[in-house]
């Protein structure tokens, strides 16, 4: 397994080109199995999680036909399967929004349990009992999802919490239903307006994304497309972070100011100066003494649980004490034995944890636990004195495309090893 090796101290300074958004990514490629005919797509990452869901959908009849230069393209007209296994879904749970296009578009589908990840069990529970009321036939049997459906009607679909998967699987799944369906309680992230804007040019017919309600007119087929995505969010607020945790200065190209307002208004509450040049492109400095911060993980357009573990490395080298509380995952705190290793003093209280401020990190072997978590320890290995190796960052490759390159263009001294294991 590869590691990273990060010699610590080096102020970040330069341009960095932000790449498109997973989250928007995985839902949008999934919904080409709705789609009569071929879907070109641009702007898509390069990460593990791209390359897991294109396996998934070629077991489907999905063809890849071709992945130049971040544009994919995708040949749905050859589906002659519904099932999804669980040596894919098992390894990226996202996998689970094959199943409304399925049901939507050929009445049956059979989906691995995602089963739990290191940040939570995250349950489906709410994908499931939305197909339900849209006339799907559900039943679990050992491990799996069969689902069936001579035809889904349009309902009333009420989320008690937002759900982004689950607002993304029941939008798809509606497109072809027959009548109307209303979801209140939707999830409002940018990736679902995203998936919403890919779906209407197909010839969906859906209003609200964005907002918590949508209603989604079902008829009766849906063209293939061309399509951007957008940037990345998480990835920008990453940055943002690098730059004010290094004290350094960097211009982020190719993103999206107006997605990350609740990111913003926390590192400026810190001392980073953030200017938005225009809507696509923030300039950040970081050489401000940094202050406390209160941080609460809400949905959108809240502060994202993503960025959670990024905000605590940085609080850990801010003066004075911080909160952060994560309300949305029940286990998302496992970068924080990790960061004492580094010599951060945290203590975690329930869902928060309490940040006394320390001068700066110390160097290190850590692990990586989870997607987010290897950011922030990457992160803390960018302030630190001396050195720092940080295992499994496979983790990392799932969500950052070529995190250590674009760490290089600017000045930090990263290496990656590859590993044996
Ligand atoms: C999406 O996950 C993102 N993943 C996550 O990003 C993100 O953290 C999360 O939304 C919240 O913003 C993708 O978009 C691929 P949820 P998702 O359904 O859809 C509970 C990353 O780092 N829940 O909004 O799985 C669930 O357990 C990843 O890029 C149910 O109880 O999240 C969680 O506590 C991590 N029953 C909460 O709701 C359900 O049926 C929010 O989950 C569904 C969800």
């Amino acid at each position: 397994m590869d590691k990273f090796i990060i010699e610590g101290g080096k102020p970040l300074r330069g341009e960095v080109t932000i790449s498109g958004a997973k989250n928007a990514a995985l839902p949008i490629l999934c919904s080409s199995i709705l789609a009569q005919e071929r879907c070109t797509y641009a702007n898509i990452p390069k990460l593990r999680d791209i390359s897991t869901i294109t396996d998934v959908l070629a077991t489907l009849g999905v063809h890849t036909e071709s992945w130049q230069n971040n544009t994919l393209v995708l040949d749905p007209s050859g589906i002659h399967a519904f099932d999804a296994p669980y040596e894919l879904v098992k390894s990226m749970r996202a996998s689970i929004l094959v199943l409304g296009p399925l049901l939507a578009r050929f009445g049956k589908a059979k989906v691995s349990l995602p089963g739990g990840c290191s940040i939570g069990v995250r349950p489906i529970d709410m994908h499931l009992k939305a197909l339900a009321k849209m006339g799907a036939d559900i039943a679990i049997s050992h491990g799996y999802v069969i689902a069936s459906a001579q035809g889904l009607t349009g309902a009333r679909i009420v989320f008690d919490t937002p759900t982004v998967g689950g607002t993304e699987n029941i939008m798809m799944a509606a497109t072809l239903a027959r009548g109307k369906t209303v979801i209140e309680g939707a999830a409002r992230e940018p990736e679902i307006f995203d998936l919403a804007c890919v779906l209407n040019k197909m010839g969906a017919c859906i209003q609200g994304a964005g907002e918590s309600t949508i209603t989604i007119d079902g008829v009766d087929s849906l063209n293939g497309v061309e399509y951007s995505i957008i940037p990345d969010r998480i990835e920008t607020g990453t940055f943002l972070v690098a730059a004010a945790i290094t004290k350094g200065t960097l211009t982020l190209k190719n993103t999206r100011a107006d997605q990350i307002s609740a990111i913003i208004d926390k590192l400026q509450d810190m001392g980073v100066e953030i200017r938005v040049e225009n809507n696509n492109e923030i300039f950040v400095n970081g050489n401000h003494d940094l202050k406390a911060v209160q941080v609460e993980t809400v949905p959108y357009p809240g502060f994202p649980t993503d960025m959670q573990a990024q905000i605590m490395a940085l609080a850990c080298v801010a003066e004075g004490v911080s909160s952060i509380t994560e309300t949305i995952f029940e286990n998302r705190f496992m970068h924080v034995p990790e960061l004492m290793r580094m010599g951060a003093d945290l203590e975690e209280r329930g869902p928060t944890v309490i940040v006394r401020g320390v001068r700066r990190f110390q160097g290190a072997s850590v692990m990586a636990t989870d997607l987010r978590a290897s950011a922030s320890l990457i992160l803390a290995a960018l302030n630190a004195s001396g050195h720092t190796e940080i295992r499994r960052i496979y983790h990392l490759d799932r969500g950052y495309e070529a995190l250590d390159q674009k760490l290089k263009r600017i000045g930090a001294d990263v290496v990656r090893e590859r590993g044996t294991l």
